[in-house]
């Protein structure tokens, strides 16, 4: 194919995704919006049972035949979005697996703290892997580090490997990990190889997001966070051109059986492909409190403005959508730009 004929970013992808890229979006803004109304009001449980309830709701709209592969548990310790779910409106146009998280970060967001965000991965059937509700160890780099970086390696490595496809020094490198006590021998590292270190309270999958972003300040995203996550980073990844590493880490025999009875390797990495090997991938997040990709829901008399990010890797296209939510019957607003 010459150059010329490329065809334009957004006119390709399949049918699956440009129809379902721009309404997956109202699914995680309507779970923002809900789980906005409870920002710092202390109650984890209610923001992560309003945001699912209104993920659900929507989800349950849409021309899709879907099933739930990553959700909030399963059925018996989950009324919804539980794996195995089935989801969707009447047409069922689409047969999809969906992972979803519809409050990732929930204690950050009862808390009024950053890095609260509604998130959904749509995949066609076999598009994403069903990980355990176990951690993962993880390293999540930009697009220009991806295939030169290796979790098996030392940090130093890593970091001189990721400073230099950044074309800047290690001491330039802002490296987001989860603030655990587990993770004091990685923090130590990062330090001593010369990088420098940003400890979020929660919310991997959006800080993973800002590291494959250029131009949010952060570089990479390394330590142990939720399996179900990675995967949900993984779908991500393979919009935006980033790599994620991941390897399942069984804690005791019950998670190791766990992990057997499901056919996956506690030792193996797993990169972005076997983590998410869908073709057709639709990726949204829309952010509920404040992070360093995207602004949190800010409510105002008669209405809110949402902020998310919309992607389908067929497609190639990258959306980042502003949206002002006028209340039904309320008060006239001046909408600002
Ligand atoms: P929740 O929204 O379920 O609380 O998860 C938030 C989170 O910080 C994830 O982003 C991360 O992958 C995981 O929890 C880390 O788990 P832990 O809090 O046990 O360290």
């Amino acid at each position: 194919m010459t150059k010329s004929s490329k065809p334009i970013a957004g006119t390709r992808g399949t049918q699956m995704e440009r129809a379902l890229v721009l309404d997956t979006v109202r699914v995680t803004e309507q779970a923002a919006l809900a789980a906005s109304r409870l920002v710092g009001k202390g109650d984890k449980i209610a923001v992560d049972a309003a945001g699912t309830e209104a993920m659900r709701e929507v989800l349950n709209d849409l021309d899709i035949d879907g099933t739930v592969v990553i959700g909030e548990g399963e059925m018996d310790e989950a009324p919804m979005l539980y794996i195995g779910e089935r989801l969707g409106g009447h047409k069922k146009s689409y047969a999809v697996d969906i992972a979803v998280d519809p409050v990732e970060g929930t204690t950050v967001t009862s808390r009024g703290l950053p890095n609260g965000v509604a998130v959904i991965a749509l995949a066609e059937k076999g598009g994403l892997v069903h990980a355990p509700d176990i951690y993962m160890d993880k390293l999540v780099v930009p697009p220009p580090a991806a295939g030169h970086v290796s979790l098996d390696w030392p940090i130093e490595a890593n970091l001189k490997a990721l400073a230099m496809s950044l074309e800047r020094g290690v001491e330039d490198l802002l490296i987001v990990v989860l603030d655990r006590e587990r993770h004091q021998s990685l923090i130590e590292g990062i330090r001593r190889a010369g990088a420098r270190v940003k400890l979020i309270g929660d919310g991997d999958v959006i800080a993973a997001l800002a590291a494959a972003v250029r131009g949010t300040g952060v570089h990479a995203l390394m330590g142990w966070g939720g399996a179900p996550e990675g995967v949900l980073t993984a779908a991500a990844m393979k919009c935006l051109g980033g790599e994620i590493q991941g390897r399942f880490i069984a804690e005791d025999d019950a998670q190791r059986a766990r992990l057997a009875e499901m056919g996956v390797s506690e030792t193996r990495i797993y990169k972005t492909d076997d983590l998410a090997p869908g073709e057709q991938i639709v990726f949204a997040a829309t952010g509920i409190t404040d992070g360093d990709l995207l602004q949190g829901v800010r409510r105002f008399g008669g209405g809110a403005r949402t902020h998310s990010i919309a992607m389908g890797y067929a497609s190639r296209v990258v959306r980042f959508i502003d949206t002002v939510h006028l209340e039904e019957g309320g008060a006239r607003v001046t909408v600002r730009v």
